[in-house]
């Protein structure tokens, strides 16, 4: 799913996340098959990774359909940080083979489309909040004026105006994640990868990301992989989980999550027993 305009859908979908459903007609239905998707957003077929003579992935073989949002899960050091960045196109597979958006990941040449959300919120100090935003711009060579313009569209988005002359260290932990949340979306990704974004933020505010990514997401079609410690984020926020296991990392199991309404709130009874069901598995 190409979003020729981008930013207009997202006005369109407005503030009501109770319709956070990304456009995504052929996979309503939610019984939807691999082979029903078209182009996946993302391939990965048997790939492998070792560090050092020491198999960290192998065999992976994942596929995530335009717009989908998926959870990747599994215990500290089963490789899921390491699939990010292949995934992102930072690391590349010793074996297998990665296609993003129907082009092999080694000819791939849009990578701007692809954002990556990292665990700390890695702002720079001496920029203000919106030349922070406009840093993943920089290398997009885009006149000035319109990566202004875009990023003053991201702060828009994650609600962040008033601050854009602000300087990182005057904000709250949350606001420093909207900024992070921001820079990524300013580059108009097809696919954003995070890691872990909200696991340094307290509860409340944690919840209040969920919210804002689900928001942006049901505006976008933006396909997002995120890899969390939270199963309760897992299920608040996914579609699907996929579950590794370690040496060497494996996907041990798919989770399913089609079948759960949104929105999904922690307290309802059907949701706190999927995140039970997961914790109880881990
Ligand atoms: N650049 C690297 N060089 C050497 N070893 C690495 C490198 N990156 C990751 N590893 C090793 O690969 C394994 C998987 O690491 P990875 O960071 O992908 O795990 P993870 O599932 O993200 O863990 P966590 O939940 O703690 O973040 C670990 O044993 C780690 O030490
Ligand atoms: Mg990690």
């Amino acid at each position: 799913m190409y979003l020729m305009d981008w930013y207009s859908s997202l006005r369109l979908a407005g503030d009501s996340f109770s319709a956070a459903r990304a456009p995504r007609a052929s996979f309503e239905s939610g019984a939807a098959s691999v082979s029903d998707w078209g182009a996946p957003a993302i391939k990965a077929t048997a790939i492998a990774k070792s560090f050092g003579g020491s198999l960290v992935l192998d065999a992976i073989d994942l596929a995530v359909r335009p717009g989908e949002i998926l959870a990747l899960i599994g215990p500290s050091g089963c490789g899921k940080s390491t699939l990010l960045n292949i995934l992102s196109g930072l690391l590349s597979p010793d074996a297998g083979e990665l296609v993003i958006d129907g082009t092999p990941a080694r000819q791939f040449d849009d990578w701007r489309r692809v954002a990556y959300m990292f665990q700390e919120d890695r702002l720079l100090p001496w920029r203000t909040v919106r030349d922070n935003v406009a840093f993943g711009l920089e290398s997009a060579r885009l006149p000035l004026a319109e990566r202004r313009r875009r990023a003053a569209d991201a702060l828009s988005l994650v609600g962040l105006e008033a601050v854009a002359d602000a300087w990182p260290h005057e904000l709250s932990g949350g606001m420093r994640s909207r900024v992070a949340l921001a820079r990524s979306l300013a580059v108009r990704p097809t696919l954003l990868l995070m890691d872990e974004p909200f696991s340094r933020l307290d509860p409340e505010t944690r919840s209040q990301m969920h919210d804002e990514v689900l928001r942006i997401h049901a505006g976008s079609g933006m396909t997002v992989v995120f890899v969390t410690h939270d199963m309760e984020e897992a299920v608040v926020l996914a579609d699907r989980i996929v579950r590794l296991v370690p040496r060497p990392g494996r996907i041990a199991e798919e989770v399913d999550l089609d079948d759960l309404p949104r929105p999904r709130i922690p307290t309802d009874a059907d949701v706190a027993e999927r995140v039970r069901q997961l914790r109880v598995r881990s």
